[in-house]
């Protein structure tokens, strides 16, 4: 059956190839962009063939735009399938953990930690008007405790202490809603969302992303979610 699915950050790298499977897949997407006009380019494209997408400005540094979003939402559908929080700054610098620099931080946790919990609150009562509403969120297995003890690279200090915070809102989320909303976080692994990055082509992402989506029993819930399964936090 035809289902309902925002994902942020939709007009490039993993967002735009799941935008892409969706649709093709029937689904209905909200395309969700900070850039109108790449949006719309992307929406046209989604409907060439057929396939049903709509436009939905959310700029996760721009709370605003995120309230406006899930007022459209709740008025044009009153329920939300699916919420992909994909949207995310991805810090993959090489500055050691003493060296990082305070805008650098303040950006990275203003969309991956703040930006990710306003968008999945303010979509909260679509979510649970859903017969099976679910939440994934991207997050990444060096974001993990069970990682750092056998970590030795001291970058992406950012990332990692942001997709912690992804992590812990997943779980909290999570025991506040057991029954209504399923809440899951995932780690794709390096993905070669475009051509400076290396990692697996971006369909690895798809599947993985497809994979969880379509796993409706409760024991994925409040998890981290990579390729062989649930992984330790
Ligand atoms: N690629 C990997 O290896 C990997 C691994 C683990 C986790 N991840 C995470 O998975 C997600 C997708 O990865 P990717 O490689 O496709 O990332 P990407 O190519 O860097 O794309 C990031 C997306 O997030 C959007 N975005 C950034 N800041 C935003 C904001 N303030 N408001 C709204 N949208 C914003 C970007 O929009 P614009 O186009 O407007 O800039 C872009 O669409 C990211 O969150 C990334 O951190 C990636």
């Amino acid at each position: 059956m035809s289902k309902s699915v925002l994902i942020t950050g939709a007009t490039r790298g993993i967002g735009l190839a799941l935008a892409q499977k969706y649709v093709e897949d029937g689904d209905l997407v909200l395309v969700g962009t900070r850039d109108l006009n790449r949006g719309l380019d992307v929406v046209d494209e989604l409907r060439a063939d057929g396939g049903q997408a709509r436009l939905l400005q959310i700029d996760l540094m721009d709370h605003g735009s995120v309230m406006q979003a899930g007022q459209w939402i709740g008025e044009q559908f009153g329920k939300l399938d699916l919420l992909i929080n994909n949207a995310g700054v991805f810090d993959d610098h090489d500055i050691q953990a003493s060296h990082e620099d305070s805008e650098s931080l303040h950006q990275t946790f203003d969309v991956n930690v703040l930006g990710t919990y306003l968008v999945t609150q303010q979509m909260l009562p679509w979510l649970k008007a859903a017969d099976d509403g679910m939440v994934i969120s991207m997050s990444d297995e060096l974001a993990t405790f069970a990682n750092f003890a056998a970590s030795t690279p001291t970058t992406g200090l950012g990332q990692r202490i942001s997709r912690m915070g992804v992590n812990a809102m997943t779980v909290l989320l999570q025991n506040e809603l057991q029954g209504e909303v399923h809440f899951r976080a995932v780690t794709p692994g390096p993905i070669a969302s475009n051509p400076a990055r290396k990692g697996a082509p971006v369909a690895t992402a798809v599947d993985l992303i497809q994979k969880i989506d379509q796993h409706k029993e409760s024991d994925w819930d409040g998890k981290l979610i990579g390729a062989d399964g649930v992984l330790p936090f």
